[in-house]
This record gives structure tokens, C-alpha cells and sequence, in this order.
């Protein structure tokens, strides 16, 4: 089975913008690859963070995965930091990265913008996702828009590695992007991509209020202002989540009703909010059950890290003795 690899920042609760984007295909892929999924909190440091709620964030996504349907039988679930080979073979990686591309990366450019003094770790970032990938030599790794530029480098690092230390052949195999149909979903506020730190996301695992509290005053069709107006649902984000949400027949009812004002914003938002909330109560329930066994989090988190371990450890024993390093009395 090719091998995939994926991971993402403990940014606390999943909310369906990474459900739809990101998540559901890791469920889906997990039937058909060997999955290595990996809550990457080492990459969630490299910005400004509060290191009192990093561990919570963690657990929160790692239950928040769980729940949404990744299956430790099938796929490897496990935490970045518990696995240190991830830090040990970016050093390695640095010494063969030229800082040029590092410096060129869209996303450095953007974040360190930001910043009087740039932190190091910012401008490695991309370092250590190679190393994450080439630690488990994976085939694929499924990437939105906005990781295709670090999956560049790191086919760059592997071909650098391989040529330097493998005389050029694939020890590393270069890792491949796997695009999903690409699916943007926007915010509530209608405007920018759904996104935490915009508070305009709905989460997994919110309620039935939340959801609906959520959905009520989030944005439509600027220019249907009154309830008579009729609105044109290619315009309206509620419509594009009732894609998502909604049987093909309610997708049709909603549009016809909203071009000609047979319902109003809130009829409309009401048959999505119900439409939702069916849609994540069995992830609610899932979470719920495995909140009140914190236990099995930690035994099934601490199954992941050893089965990475042991990946990990056949691939850093065999690029400690190419670079030269003196073996260590192993065990
Ligand atoms: N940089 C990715 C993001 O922000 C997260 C990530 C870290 C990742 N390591 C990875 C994604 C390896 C894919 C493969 O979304």
C-alpha cells in the first residue's frame, strides 16, 4: 500500500472548514493507503503561542480526529513531539537547505512581515514538514493550495539528500502531492476562507445552539435587505454550505425559494442548521464518549507515537550511518 502522510497544527477544536476540506478525505483515504496522520504541534510553536493551552489544543484535535472517523486500526494517529526523530532529522535536513528558498517561501514572507525579529523556527518551518514526510518515506501527501509551495521544497531537500548521500539514488522517495477536488469554504462572515483565529468557523463539535446561534446572524446575499426582496443564491455562502449539507432535492427547494422570497434568510438558515446538526451528532457522540475515557486517548495516542517510533527509527538508522555520523550502541 502506498504510504501517505499528513499533518496538521492543534489549533484546539476541527471546525468544518477543515472537516470538508481536509478531514473527511483522510477518512476516506485511510481505506485504501497506509496513513501516518500527525498533530503537528512543533510547527505550532514557530509563532507567537500560549504554551499554557498547547497541550490542551493538542488532545482536543487529536479527540477531535478521533471522533470525526480516523481509525487507529487503519491509520498511525499520533503527536509530532512524541516522536523526535521529526527534530533530529530537520537538523540534518538544515544542513542541505539553502536559506534563498527558505527566504522565498509565500508563506514565510507573509508571517514574517509580522515580526520586529524574525524567530529561526519561522523561517525552518518548511524543514522540518520535509522531515515529517521523508521520515516515513511517504508516497503521497494530500495538500491544500497553500502547502504546494512547501511540498515543492521538500521534493527539493529529498533530491538534494538523495544526491548527496545516496549517490542519487532514492533512498528518499520524492513525495508526491495528492490535490483533492478543491474545496474553499468560506467563513460565516461570508467573505474570508473559514479559519479559527477569524471566529467565523462552526466546530465540529459545537451544539444545536451553538450551531444555530452561530448560523443566524451570518452573512447572505448583501443585497436581498428585506424579506420580500428575492435573492440570488450563487452570491449567498448559507447556499454553498447547503451543498455540503443538504439532500440534492432541499440544495433545489433552497434555491428556487430564495430567487423568488418564498423564504426569508432565516427559513433558509433554519432547514441548514437542522441539516448540520444531523451531520455532526454522531462526531459529538463519538467525542462525547471518548471525553468521558481520557484513558483510551493516551493508550491510543501512545500506540501511534510507538508505531511511528519504530518507522522512524528504521529510517534514522540508516541516514545517521550515509552522513557519517559514529554508530551508537543501539538497542
Ligand atoms: N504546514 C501544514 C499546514 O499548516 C501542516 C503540516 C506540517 C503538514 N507537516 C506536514 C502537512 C506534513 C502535510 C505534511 O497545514
Amino acid at each position: 500500500m502506498p504510504r501517505i502522510f499528513s499533518g496538521i497544527q492543534p489549533s484546539g477544536e476541527l471546525h468544518i472548514g477543515n472537516w470538508l476540506g481536509a478531514v473527511q478525505n483522510w477518512v476516506r483515504l485511510q481505506h485504501t493507503y497506509d496513513c501516518l496522520i500527525c498533530v503537528v504541534d512543533q510547527h505550532a510553536i514557530t509563532g507567537k503561542y500560549e504554551a499554557g493551552s498547547l497541550s490542551r489544543r493538542t488532545w482536543e484535535m487529536a479527540v477531535g480526529l478521533l471522533a470525526a472517523g480516523i481509525d487507529p486500526e487503519r491509520a498511525t494517529l499520533f503527536v509530532q513531539s512524541h516522536v523526535p526523530e521529526h527534530v533530529e532529522l530537520m537538523w540534518l535536513f538544515n544542513t542541505v537547505t539553502p536559506i534563498g528558498e527558505l527566504e522565498r517561501m509565500t508563506q514565510f514572507k507573509d508571517k514574517s512581515s509580522r515580526y520586529e525579529s524574525v524567530p529561526a523556527g519561522l523561517l525552518n518551518y518548511p524543514v522540518l514538514m520535509a522531515a515529517d514526510i521523508l521520515l516515513y518515506r511517504a508516497d503521497l501527501v494530500p495538500v491544500g493550495e497553500d502547502q504546494v509551495q512547501h511540498l515543492e521544497l521538500t521534493r527539493e531537500i529529498c533530491r538534494k539528500w538523495n544526491q548527496e548521500f545516496a549517490g542519487g539514488a532514492q533512498f528518499f522517495p520524492e513525495p508526491q502531492p495528492l490535490l483533492s477536488e478543491a474545496k474553499r469554504i468560506i467563513g460565516l462572515d461570508g467573505q474570508a476562507k473559514m479559519s479559527k483565529s477569524l471566529g467565523n468557523t462552526i466546530g465540529l463539535l459545537d451544539s444545536p445552539e451553538e450551531i444555530w446561534n452561530k448560523l443566524r446572524p451570518a452573512k447572505t446575499d448583501p443585497a436581498r435587505l428585506r424579506r420580500q426582496d428575492p435573492g440570488n443564491p450563487d452570491v449567498c455562502n448559507i447556499y454553498s454550505l447547503h451543498k455540503y449539507f443538504s439532500p440534492p432535492e432541499t440544495v433545489t427547494l433552497v434555491a428556487d425559494n430564495c430567487r423568488s422570497a418564498g423564504w426569508g434568510c432565516i427559513d433558509c438558515k433554519k432547514v441548514l442548521a437542522e441539516n448540520v446538526t444531523a451531520a455532526l451528532a454522531p462526531i459529538r457522540e463519538r467525542a462525547a464518549e471518548l471525553t468521558a475515557h481520557p484513558d483510551r486517548v493516551v493508550e491510543l495516542l501512545g500506540a501511534g507515537a510507538e508505531k511511528a517510533r519504530r518507522l522512524a527509527g528504521e529510517t534514522m538508522r540508516e541516514v545517521r550511518d550515509r552522513m557519517g555520523f559514529l554508530p551508537r550502541r543501539d538497542t
